[in-house]
């Protein structure tokens, strides 16, 4: 759309309108009509301070106030014609106000840039965005914890390299991801409290000179105090950093169980199955169950630790203060947060839903070799061999049971004893997987006992 009259919010000066082409590579509304409801709330705030501290009167404010409600469900019924031409959300806000309200609208903008404003906004729209992580981040623990609780001694081959290393308890490597899901919650958490301050008042880059009170607009919109550096408060986008760098972190350890879930739920493991609900078919054969959900979980890290990269990399050397390259922060936070929060429900979905197969599980764990460190710590317990000496005869033993293509407590005692001599019947106590996982009860081990230990500390950490 090619305007020949110049802007009517900042063409004071101009001549002539924007080329289109100008136009196209300006205007953010296109994008940023996401912040509607945060810009009119600060907008309101910052009317109803006007008016509090005297600098304009209580009846425009009110005028106001009214005015942005109606903006606001004009937007949120899908009633309202955002324009190019007016560049960005608090421009297309203003003029429309305009032609609700009339001449009050014009003193909206008193004490108050738009680099203040986009400030204030994104920030109450990362806010919502670390509540509605924080929200699907504790459904996706307990999710974990239900399943972690009906398998606490379910036993089942833990990995090293992909190869089997030692038994371990089902419990136990659900615990592992609620750990993680748990540092991700506090990330969270750590990231609300650091970036709720409010830039609002900062104006374009110096504070104003209109006595204006930033207590009560951080007040209003539930930020914990007013940014207290205003070049720091238009410029600072840590709170969309943290909130990438977390949401990266926090997609890293999804996409980590999706692998697993993709690995255990194919017909080689048969560890789990999806239900029906978070699974699909092929079109052409017919036998396949895909997990596309976890793939797709799996990939989704993709795009957030690149949204992550972008935005550094926006930030990274501009001088302050407001610069307009910043007006390519949003985007990539958004597909991030809806991103994540769709990753989230769905791996909640997945692991809700899903159903541990514990034969295969303990058939799997008694493969490999998997009590292989329990027989070489017999040894040193029982023959006070010293461990570098047992890792030798143990290793003998699995080469003489591979020979045989059997697994270690199908070895025979006469067997066993052409190895070493000392080795004695009780030896077969600790080659068993449930002996196993019950001897591994020191604290953060796999035993039943603690992983039950762990499930209640979280479950009351929880509540
Ligand atoms: N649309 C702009 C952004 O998102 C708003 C701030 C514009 N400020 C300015 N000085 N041109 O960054």
């Amino acid at each position: 759309m090619t305007d020949t009259t110049s802007n009517q919010m900042w063409g004071g000066r101009f001549a002539a309108g924007p080329d289109a082409i100008m136009e196209a590579i300006n205007a953010s509304i296109g994008f940023d009509k996401r912040l509607a409801a945060q810009d009119i709330a600060g907008s309101r705030a910052h009317a109803a301070m006007l008016a509090a501290t005297g600098i304009i009167s209580d009846r425009d404010a009110e005028a106001m106030r009214e005015g942005l409600l109606t903006v606001l469900s004009e937007i949120e019924e899908g009633r309202f014609t955002f324009s190019p031409a007016l560049e960005d959300i608090h421009m297309n806000v203003e003029a429309r106000l305009k032609d609700l309200v009339g001449e009050a609208a014009g003193r909206l903008h008193t004490a108050r840039s738009r680099n203040d404003q986009v400030a204030t906004d994104f920030r109450l729209w990362v806010r919502d965005q670390l509540d509605a992580v924080e929200a699907g981040l504790e459904t996706l623990v307990r999710a974990c914890l239900v399943q972690a609780e009906a398998g606490a001694d379910w036993v089942m081959p833990g990995f090293t390299h992909l190869q089997v290393a030692q038994p371990v308890t089902w419990g136990h490597h659900m615990m592992a991801y609620v750990e993680m899901f748990g540092r991700d919650l506090g990330r969270v958490r750590d990231a609300r409290v650091r970036m709720n301050e409010c830039p609002l008042g900062a104006a374009a880059l110096a504070g104003t000179s209109f006595p204006i009170d930033r207590e009560m607009t951080a007040r209003e919109l539930g930020f914990d105090r007013p940014c207290a550096n205003s070049l720091d408060a238009v410029s600072d986008r840590d709170f969309a950093l943290e909130f990438l760098g977390l949401a990266s972190i926090c997609a890293m350890h999804l996409s980590r169980l999706a692998e697993e879930l993709v690995i255990w739920s194919s017909a080689q493991f048969r560890f789990v199955a999806l239900s029906d609900r978070f699974s699909t078919g092929s079109s052409i054969m017919p036998q396949k169950r895909n997990p596309d959900a976890a793939e797709l979980i799996r990939a989704k890290i993709g795009r957030i630790f690149g949204a992550n990269v972008a935005l550094m990399t926006v930030m990274k050397g501009l001088p302050l203060a407001y610069s307009k390259d910043m007006q390519e922060d949003k985007e990539q936070v958004f597909d991030a947060a809806d991103n994540l929060l769709l990753a989230l429900a769905a791996m909640e979905g997945m692991v809700r839903d899903m159903e541990a197969n514990r034969e295969a599980l303990a058939a799997a764990a008694g493969h490999g070799f998997s009590t292989a460190t329990d027989l070489a710590d017999w040894l040193v317990r029982a023959l006070d061999m010293p461990f570098r000496e047992a890792h030798h005869v143990t290793g003998s033993l699995v080469a003489l049971a591979e020979r045989k293509g059997c697994d270690l407590p199908d070895l025979t005692l006469a067997e066993m004893q052409a190895v070493h001599a000392d080795i004695r019947a009780d030896v077969f106590d600790v080659l068993g997987v449930e002996n196993s996982v019950a001897s591994r009860r020191s604290y953060g081990g796999t035993a039943p006992d603690q992983v039950r230990s762990q499930i209640a500390r979280w479950k009351e950490k929880l509540s």
